[in-house]
């Protein structure tokens, strides 16, 4: 039978069902990422590999994986993974979606309505003993979320999530922009299709669900940001590089931008020292978009799914 590494800690009850297929099971037990040595290590003997997309899966680690049969990404973006030379070399990529799109839609509004209303400088500011009373103009007026305008960059499972939740729940009215123009989304939502810079200068809330390609690497720097209203808020759980950091820094500094809620950064696990200096309408959480005990769950069984089916000459549930 196989030899399935796992490269993280996951719910150990999660991987019994590869023992019970008669698989070898190695799980690394030990807090943090997996060093490259060890990755390199432990890759030429696995015929079946779980990972983070922390975990960069490139040529290097491709070309030691000689019994490979598939690297299951414990995530539903895949740009850690080199997708062309895992192919060439007869080995299976899958990705988690479906499971984690709800969860990650509400950290977005969990984002979104933390920024508007500044809720972790609130919260500081309650500890810190400050609190004098209630008066009209208090130190943290935040910004109305109700009625506004949601502009959806990326209209895929997440996006439309997010839209609903603004639709439904916040009586926002939807504007998105995506290579795609989304019909049911428009039927559902009254999300209308406009292009990227209609997008920006006419959205009050604008929010980032699109994969990072080369297309949209920095499609958010400088003159996007000038597009943008002085009183929007941007919120990024997509993917840390289609923001230019530098250029969400310089927007919110200057006010050519009223603040952002972000999950995720251009070098991860590194972020811009200029974002940790922003207090006002600015929350920061790290990478935690799918992070809930429920869905962190399913992402392992659906991992776990595809390697059970790619291991038993199976096609893979969710191939990418
Ligand atoms: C998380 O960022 C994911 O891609 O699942």
């Amino acid at each position: 039978m196989a030899k399935v590494y796992v490269t993280c800690r996951v719910f150990p009850e999660e991987l019994e069902r590869l023992r019970a297929a008669g698989h070898t099971v190695e799980m690394r037990d030990a807090p943090g990422l997996i060093s490259r040595e060890k990755l390199l290590e432990k890759v030429s003997e696995a015929e079946a590999l779980i990972c983070l997309l922390s975990d960069r899966i490139d040529v290097e680690v491709i070309a030691e994986a000689g019994k490979l049969r598939i690297v299951a990404n414990l995530a539903v973006g895949y740009e850690n993974i080199d997708l062309a030379t895992a192919q060439a070399a007869g080995i299976v990529v899958t990705n988690t979606p479906g499971v984690l799109t709800e969860t990650t839609a509400d950290l977005t509004f969990a984002l979104l309505l933390a920024a508007a209303r500044r809720i972790v400088e609130a919260d500081a500011f309650a500890r810190s003993g400050a609190f004098y009373g209630w008066e009209l103009l208090q130190p943290h007026l935040g910004l109305e979320v109700y009625g506004k305008t949601l502009g959806v960059v990326g209209m895929g499972r997440i996006g439309t999530a997010v839209a609903r939740r603004g639709r439904l729940g916040f009586g926002m009215d939807i504007l998105y922009h995506d290579p795609h123009q989304n019909k049911p989304a428009e039927a559902e939502l009254k999300a209308k299709y406009v292009s990227f810079e209609t997008l920006l200068s006419e959205s009050d809330f604008v929010s980032i669900h699109t994969p990072l390609t080369a297309q949209t690497r920095h499609l958010f720097d400088r003159q996007a940001f000038l597009r943008m209203k002085k009183t929007a808020i941007l919120v990024n759980v997509a993917r840390g590089p289609v923001v230019d950091e530098e250029a969400l820094v310089w927007a919110v500094e200057t006010g050519q931008i009223a603040g952002a809620g972000i999950d995720v950064y251009e070098e991860e696990p590194e972020i811009h020292p200029g974002l940790l200096k922003l207090q006002e309408h600015v929350v920061l959480v790290p990478h935690i978009g799918s992070a809930t005990v429920e869905t962190r769950h399913a992402m392992v069984r659906i991992a776990v799914d595809n390697v059970l089916a790619v291991l038993a000459g199976e096609a893979p549930l969710n191939p990418v």
